[in-house]
């Protein structure tokens, strides 16, 4: 089977007695009935061999933090197989620092990142004891040395910086390149720093931060940002004399939607990752940092797949055939979003393959609302069961209410076992906010 993303399907997806497909022992077709659809679901042994290959793959590096970018899928019980598993835990609200906080999570092993931090959440953090707040901009240094003051502590933060590396993915997507909402300047780093030592009394700067982009298959990158982060502390240390000794490379591997997508392995990453490290640590005269990771997407998105359900479809002779399923860009906003790829299938009757070309579309009222483009599927019929791979990451964290549908259950999977970890939204919580005038 080769590496967690390098696959676009979990571990253990075979086609059963029945000629249904199954995962990790549990039947699709036999989920979508239990359950009803639209329905996300993640295989436990797929999410907990990704998140065992990256320890095995830094094992090696002793000062590796480990935190898991809970933007990419955060639920309850998301976060305590992470955090049984070891990991640690990157946020950007208040949101996910209070799952956090309601699952126990001792904030030492939480991160902060985010371009405008609200002042409650940075107080819901200094409060907690957060390890690092990656701090954004002048605004939020000025904000959070205040909070820390008030509350009598001294908050520990990292530098987000831009660090000018582009790299070949979606621009949606890509966060290092100069033009970007996110980090300080690399111009501006002197002036932060003469801050920081003369006014800011309650900030204890430890290092710097960069996330260049996600979905990233290239490997070349993630050397040329160490190089500039280490290159970087250097420059800080010959100027004004202190040792910053932590760098946070962000997150970014990218995983296999679609056959052509071709992302390098964890272990070569973590090889190339390691190596930088001490080559330019060498090269700079620095003692080997600690070192932040925060990966998402690899983490979550292969061991994930939404069933819907199939309904009606519409031939244009000559043009194309939409076939429509039960949900679309409200509980995967992504093809619409930035033109995202994914791969899908027929769960029920793989004997007999009788390949017909269409357009799956979901069911929202957007003529962009279409969930893949020209894929051949087994002979599409209204109420056949469509799995849709590769839907762990990003999906249910970005899904809404469009049109007032609701958001599908989640179920985990474990060898046979199936567990509601998200239950489905009622009408009733449709409308629970809502004020009857
Ligand atoms: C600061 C930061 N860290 C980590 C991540 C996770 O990236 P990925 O899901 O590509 O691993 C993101 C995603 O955008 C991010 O903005």
């Amino acid at each position: 089977m080769g590496f967690v993303n390098q696959n676009i399907k979990p571990f253990n997806t075979n086609i059963n007695d029945k000629g249904n497909i199954e995962i990790s022992g549990c039947d699709l077709v036999e989920l979508a009935e239990k359950y009803s659809t639209p329905l996300y679901v993640m295989d436990r042994v797929t999410l907990e061999k990704m998140a065992n290959d990256y320890k095995q793959a830094f094992l090696d590096y002793k000062n590796i933090r480990m935190m898991y970018a809970s933007k990419a899928l955060m639920t309850s019980a998301i976060a305590s197989i992470f955090y049984k598993l070891g990991f640690g835990f990157d946020v950007v609200s208040l949101g996910e620092m209070y799952i956090l906080k309601n699952v126990g999570v001792d904030f030492s092993y939480v991160t902060f990142n985010g371009n405008n931090k609200g002042k409650d959440e940075l107080e819901y953090a200094v409060i907690n004891d957060i390890a690092r707040i990656s701090v954004d901009n002048f605004y939020e240094l000025e904000l959070l040395d205040n909070i820390a003051k008030k509350m009598n502590k001294v908050q520990k933060i990292l530098l987000r910086i831009t660090p000018g590396i582009e790299c070949h993915t979606h621009e949606y997507i890509q966060t290092g390149q100069l033009d970007s909402k996110f980090g300080f300047d690399m111009h501006n780093i002197d002036e932060v720093i003469n801050l920081i030592q003369n006014n800011y009394k309650n900030l204890d700067l430890k290092g710097l931060h960069a996330h260049i982009g996600s979905q990233i298959f290239e490997t070349q990158v993630f050397e040329d940002e160490i190089e500039v982060l280490l290159k970087e502390i250097r420059r800080i240390k010959d100027k004004f004399n202190i040792e910053l000794n932590e760098i946070n490379i962000g997150g970014g591997l990218g995983v296999k939607y679609v056959e052509s997508d071709l992302p390098p392995d964890v272990y070569k990453i973590a090889d190339i990752i390691i190596s930088s490290i001490k080559k330019y640590c060498v090269l700079y005269e620095l003692s080997e940092p600690i070192l932040y990771i925060e990966p998402g997407r690899s983490l979550v998105a292969t061991a994930g797949f939404t069933l819907y359900t199939i309904g009606s479809s519409k031939n244009i002779e000559g043009i194309r055939k939409y076939i429509s399923v039960d949900g679309g860009m409200a509980d995967n906003p992504r093809p619409s979003m930035y033109c995202a790829e994914y791969f899908g299938e027929i769960v029920n009757k793989k004997d007999g393959y009788k390949p017909e070309k269409v357009t799956v579309a979901g069911k929202f009222c957007e003529s962009g609302d279409v969930l893949i483009k020209d894929i051949e599927l087994n002979s599409p019929k209204a109420g056949d069961i469509f799995c849709m791979y590769g839907t762990g990451a990003y999906c249910y964290s970005m899904s809404s209410n469009y049109n007032g549908v609701l958001k599908p259950a989640m179920v985990l999977i474990n060898n046979g076992k199936s567990d509601i970890i998200v239950k489905r939204q009622t009408l009733q919580q449709l409308v629970e906010n809502d004020v009857v005038l």
